[in-house]
This record gives structure tokens, sequence and C-alpha cells, in this order.
């Protein structure tokens, strides 16, 4: 597995990590053991970078990553986590306060008295403005409990907000082939600003897993049955904030654009993670299986069972034709 360096971090990460979010069971039951195995099959397979937040499963995530850490402590291993979603989300809660209680309850969570990286999780736009923020989070960095931060966003602006930030080191942001924003102008700012990109959603939720169609349905309980529209948080998190079946259709087409043989989410992720400024690409799974398939979609990197240029000028035709209209302009 290739590794990059995570942004202002100076860690060196896999290029494909692992997303959390399911193993809070937010997406539907993950046994304990079934979590464990998903985390042991990731590492096996040469992943080193885990993301979370303190609210997959208001921490059941971390603390299972915690256990995961506790019983392979010789695994080398940078977890990133998010904080600021436990509280409602409106600009006075982003305070020295409230950050030193997160990351706190997300250091016992863990088991690690320094956290790798932790995140802003998407927080309102006037957040991303406020020098009190940075100047919160510069304190926790001085006195050990964090190692180095980064933010999530839902937008390019945002984005761009934070990587203006001196010691911004990642910024994690929703890539992916139905998602090309952040091409425009979000990585040559990270890879001009030396800060880490972290690509999430990047099989735009399933979408991009070819495996679903028209009729494919989700738990009550998954987001991808009740947020299609923005119900609960951001539509661009479910679906990456495309129309259901427009998605399948498309997905189809970038399937029968594939050679024999290789897999619409291993390319899927394969055409993320060879765009230039990006890091990493941090597909969430449910099981061994998916773990391991999403963590070999490294090897397509050398191009030898993937045309990566001939499949980035379909992720731009399909682009074009299903969702520019609709999605270009909203985040
Ligand atoms: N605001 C934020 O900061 C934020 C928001 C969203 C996500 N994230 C992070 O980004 C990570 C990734 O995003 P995501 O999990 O939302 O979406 P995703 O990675 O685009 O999609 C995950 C889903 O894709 C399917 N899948 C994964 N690997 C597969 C494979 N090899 N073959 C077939 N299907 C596969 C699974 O769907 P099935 O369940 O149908 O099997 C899985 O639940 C999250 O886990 C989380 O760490 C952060």
């Amino acid at each position: 597995m290739q590794s990059r360096t995570l942004g202002r971090t100076g860690r060196s990460v896999s290029v494909v990590g692992l997303g959390t979010w399911q193993l809070g069971g937010d997406w539907g039951p993950v046994s304990e053991q079934d979590a464990a195995a998903v985390m042991d099959a990731s590492v096996e397979s040469g992943v080193t970078l885990f993301d979370t937040a303190d609210v997959y499963g208001d921490g059941r995530s971390e603390q299972l990553i915690g256990a995961w850490r506790r019983a392979n402590p010789d695994v080398p291993l940078t977890v990133t986590t998010k904080m600021g979603r436990r509280a409602e989300q409106v600009p006075s809660n982003y305070v020295a306060e409230h950050f030193r209680e997160w990351v706190d309850r997300s250091r016992r969570n863990l088991g690690q008295d320094t956290l790798d990286l932790v995140q802003l999780h998407c927080p309102p736009t006037p957040v991303f403005e406020d020098d009190a923020v940075y100047d919160a989070l510069d304190a926790l960095v001085a006195d050990g409990s964090i190692a180095a931060y980064g933010v999530s966003v839902e937008t390019a602006d945002q984005a761009l907000t934070a990587i203006a930030r001196p010691h911004v080191a990642s910024v994690q942001v929703i890539l992916n082939a139905f998602r090309l924003k952040p091409l425009d102008r979000v990585l040559p700012a990270a890879r001009e600003a030396g800060v880490g990109i972290l690509a999430r959603v990047p099989l735009a939720s399933g979408l991009l897993s070819g495996g679903y169609t028209a009729d494919t349905t989700f738990s009550e309980g998954d987001h991808r049955n009740y947020n299609r529209h923005g119900e609960a948080f951001d539509q661009g998190e479910t679906f990456s904030g495309v129309d259901f079946a427009d998605g399948v259709q498309a997905a189809q087409a970038f399937a029968a654009a594939l050679p024999e043989g290789v897999s619409v989410p291993q390319a899927a992720l394969a055409w993320i993670v060879a765009q230039d400024g990006v890091t990493a690409a941090i597909p969430g799974a449910r099981n061994p299986e998916q773990a391991r398939s999403n963590a070999g979609a490294a090897d397509l990197l050398d191009g030898s069972a993937l045309d990566l240029a001939s499949l980035d000028t379909t992720v731009h035709e399909l682009y074009d034709r299903w969702f520019r209209a609709t999605v270009h302009d909203k985040w």
C-alpha cells in the first residue's frame, strides 16, 4: 500500500484509509466482533489510517477503535477523529471550553493521551472565519491534548477559508466520481499550502459499489433511507447529494467503461487517489470483504490493470451529463 504525508501533520498514512461511521452502528447494526474484523482486515491489507468522529454511535466507533488499539498496540496507525456535533451547531458552541470537553471525551474513548488529529465536524460557516476558534485549537496542540487539527467541510469556500489558516493540517471534503467540485480550487490550494486532503463519501454512500438498482432499499435506521433530501443533516452526506435513480444509472455507465475484472468500487477509489492533491480516500466498510476490497484499490494506481487517464475522461463525461447542473454549485 502506498503512503503519503497527511498535510501539516507530517504523518505518513496509507492512500486508502478506513471510514468508521458504519462501526458506530448508524448504517444498520454492526457487532463488536464484526467491527474488529473490519479493522483487522483493513490493517492486514495495509491500511494505516482510520477516520472516526465523537458522534458515530455517540462514541461507539471511537471506543471500538480504542479497544482495537489496546489489543494491537504495536500497529502503527493514525486515527483522525472529529468534534462539534454533540451540541447544537451554532457558532457560539465552538468555543475553547467545549473543545476541551469534546477532546477529553475522545481521548478517553480512543485511549490516547494525545489525539493524532481532530477535525471540526462540518461546523457552520462563520466558525471557519473566527480567529478565536483557531486560537483555542492551537492551545490544545500546545498542551499536548491533540497533535494536530483539521476541518471537515461541506463547501469548497469553507475549505478555502480553512486552508488559508497557517496551522490547519488537513481538510476533509466530499470528493468522488459524482462530486468533482473540489478539483476546481480546493485541491490546487491545498497542494500549494501543504494541507492534506481526506476524500470522504468516496463511494457516494455505496452508489459507486456498482451493486445498487433503482429498487435497492435500506434499513429504517440508515441515513440512505431517511436523509435523501437532507431531512436530518446536509443532503450532500447521503449519496453525495445526487438523485438516487440518476446515481444508479451513472454508476452503471461507470461500470460499463471499466476493463473486465476491475471492480466498480476499486476503480472509483483509485480514480480519487490519483487526483493530484489528494492524500487519502476513506471509504466506509461494513464487513471485512468490503474493507479488503477497498484497500486493494491502491493496487490499481500503477495503471497496469486500469487506464486511469481514460477513466478520468469517463468520469468527467458522466459528471457533465448527470450531475453538474444539479450539484456543482450547491457545495
Ligand atoms: N461530515 C463528515 O465529516 C463525514 C460525513 C460522512 C462520512 N464521513 C467519513 O467518511 C467515511 C466514508 O464515507 P461514507 O462511509 O459516508 O460513504 P462511502 O464510503 O462512500 O460509502 C460507504 C458504503 O459503501 C458500500 N461499500 C463500501 N465498500 C464497498 C465495497 N468494497 N463493495 C461494495 N460496497 C461497498 C457500503 O454500503 P452498504 O452498507 O450498502 O454495504 C458502505 O456502507 C465515513 O465512514 C466517515 O468516516 C465524514
